[in-house]
């Protein structure tokens, strides 16, 4: 696929989720972290040349790791980390293809976060093969007539082929589940479950058989109307998210898990002791609009990804592990990179520091080989906590701009002054 193809491919994924990314922004932790949107952040991506080396699923360059099998499910702070952590095997590419490593300004960072976070909550394509197994082994094929064939209890779903979207597909299911398992109940036939990618893959199948070229694609989801919704249709009155809420239900925060797709599959398999439980509260079955099930499933897909609060006295901790002093000022060593305390007086958002650590990595690179120092990989939680401790929270080299290094004793928190 020729780069320019893959851009417009793109674009039109990140047409899809554009609330998404200023939405992010309503939640405290990310406001500052977040105020750029995936749809810039697409174009950014091809603009600076990662698509040269990144593919997404299979479409674009080869040098570097696809970026569409997983690695990308993770709070945006874990995402930067992960660029992070591959800075060196990057900055190699870069020298050895004799490309300019990309620099950005903090918004443009922010974009590029939010398009990748969003290329996280996308399904895998779907498989039209394995989806035309599924439509028959999962009893649709005995209600439902596709392409001029099936059964004609339920309606013909050859309309549903122009859908580029599943999330058509899932509104429709939920929204017509209850018939549809009463259905079932009368023709024994058993209510199908849906797991991993089977959504997409029936979704494949589906457009396979629509002779149309038409592609519509789902509205924006956006996770702010979705919280919003959650306590319109009632859902907060049994689920509770992170403790707050109804306990009938499971707490959202904890049990879902998963791709967008994953999470309407979820709803679906629930359905009957969900609405089960509605019955017994007089509580009516809430009928979703795609773009409706698009909030929700939005809302719930971020409560994954949540970065947990930077702690800055574990980040305290990190600093000295990875031996960022060692060239950033730690007491007697020569100073072979700007003293931190400088640093950080210049940094004074998570969203600045991350761009300004990607936009040194390569200067970094060559002095970890000079200085013989391993390039510090930062794991889970690690850059959050890191960044707390750097901007200067309980007593991180920022909050005393004059102080040389930090000391392990400085880190306890005995000493840290009060917040
Ligand atoms: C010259 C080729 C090249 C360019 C351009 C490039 N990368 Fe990379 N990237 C790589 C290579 C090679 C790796 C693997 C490095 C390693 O294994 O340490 C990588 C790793 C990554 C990873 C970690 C992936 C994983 O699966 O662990 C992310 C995320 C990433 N790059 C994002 C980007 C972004 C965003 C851009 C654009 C700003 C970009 N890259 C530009 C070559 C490149
Ligand atoms: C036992 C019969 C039966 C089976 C099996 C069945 N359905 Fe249905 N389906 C129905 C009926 C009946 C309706 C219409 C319900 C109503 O009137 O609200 C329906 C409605 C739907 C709708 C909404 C259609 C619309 O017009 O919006 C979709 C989408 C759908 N089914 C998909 C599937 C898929 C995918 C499968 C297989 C996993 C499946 N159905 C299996 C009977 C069935
Ligand atoms: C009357 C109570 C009730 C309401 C209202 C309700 N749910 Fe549920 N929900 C449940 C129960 C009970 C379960 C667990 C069902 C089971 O164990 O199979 C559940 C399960 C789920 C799951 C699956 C969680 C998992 O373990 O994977 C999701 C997702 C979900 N609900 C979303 C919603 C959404 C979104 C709404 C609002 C549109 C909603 N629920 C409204 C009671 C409710
Ligand atoms: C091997 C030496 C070395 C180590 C270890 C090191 N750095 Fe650096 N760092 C540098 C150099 C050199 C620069 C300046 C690069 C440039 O000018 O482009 C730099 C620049 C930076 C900047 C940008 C400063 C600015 O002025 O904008 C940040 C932020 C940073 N490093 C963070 C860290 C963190 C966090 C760690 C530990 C996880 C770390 N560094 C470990 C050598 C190092």
């Amino acid at each position: 696929m020729t780069a320019r193809l893959l851009v417009a491919g793109l674009s039109l994924l990140a047409g899809m989720a554009f609330g998404a990314g200023t939405a992010l922004g309503g939640h405290e932790a990310l406001s500052v972290l977040l105020p750029g949107n995936p749809l810039e952040g697409s174009r950014l991506f091809a603009e600076k040349g990662c698509v040269g080396c990144h593919g997404v699923h299979g479409s674009g360059g080869t040098a570097g790791p696809d970026l569409g099998r997983g690695i990308l499910n993770r709070p945006l702070l874990e995402i930067a980390a992960v660029m992070w952590n591959h800075a060196p095997g990057m900055e190699h590419l870069f020298q050895e293809k004799r490309v300019a490593r990309p620099s950005f300004e903090p918004p443009q960072m922010a974009s590029l976060l939010a398009f990748l976070y969003y290329l996280g909550s996308l399904d895998p394509p779907g498989d039209a093969d394995r989806g035309a197994l599924l439509f028959e082994q999962k009893g649709c094929q005995t209600c439902h007539k596709l392409g001029g064939r099936g059964g004609s209890v339920g309606p013909d779903l050859t309309g549903y082929s122009r859908y580029a979207s599943p999330l058509f597909l899932t509104a429709g299911l939920w929204s017509r589940g209850r018939a549809m398992a009463s259905a079932m109940e009368q023709r024994k036939v058993t209510r199908p479950n849906f797991q991993g990618n089977d959504i997409p893959d029936l979704l494949a199948y589906i457009r396979s058989a629509g002779a149309g070229t038409e592609r519509v694609y789902a509205p924006p989801g956006s996770p702010k109307r979705g919280e919003a919704l959650f306590t319109q249709k009632r859902c907060a009155e049994c689920h509770s998210v992170r403790g707050h809420g109804g306990k009938v239900g499971p707490d959202l925060a904890i049990a879902v898990k998963g791709s967008l797709t994953g999470i309407a599959g979820a709803m679906w398999n629930h359905g009957p002791r969900m609405w089960a439980k509605m019955a017994e509260r007089g509580i009516g079955v809430p009928s979703l609009s795609t773009g409706e099930m698009s909030d929700l499933i939005s809302y719930l897909y971020f409560l994954q990804f949540i970065d947990p609060p930077g702690d800055a006295r574990r980040g305290a901790a990190v600093y000295k592990e990875k031996r960022c002093g060692s060239c950033h000022g730690a007491g007697g060593t020569k100073l072979v990179a700007p003293a931190f305390a400088r640093v950080v007086e210049k940094l004074s958002t998570p969203l600045a520091i991350i761009t300004a650590m990607w936009n040194h990595a390569g200067q970094m690179t060559e002095t970890t080989v000079e200085e013989n120092v391993a390039w510090p990989i930062l794991k889970g939680g690690e850059m959050a906590d890191l960044i707390a401790y750097l901007l200067g929270r309980e007593g991180g080299p920022g909050a005393t701009p004059a102080a040389p290094a930090p000391a392990s004793s400085r880190a306890r928190k005995d000493t840290a002054p009060p917040k």
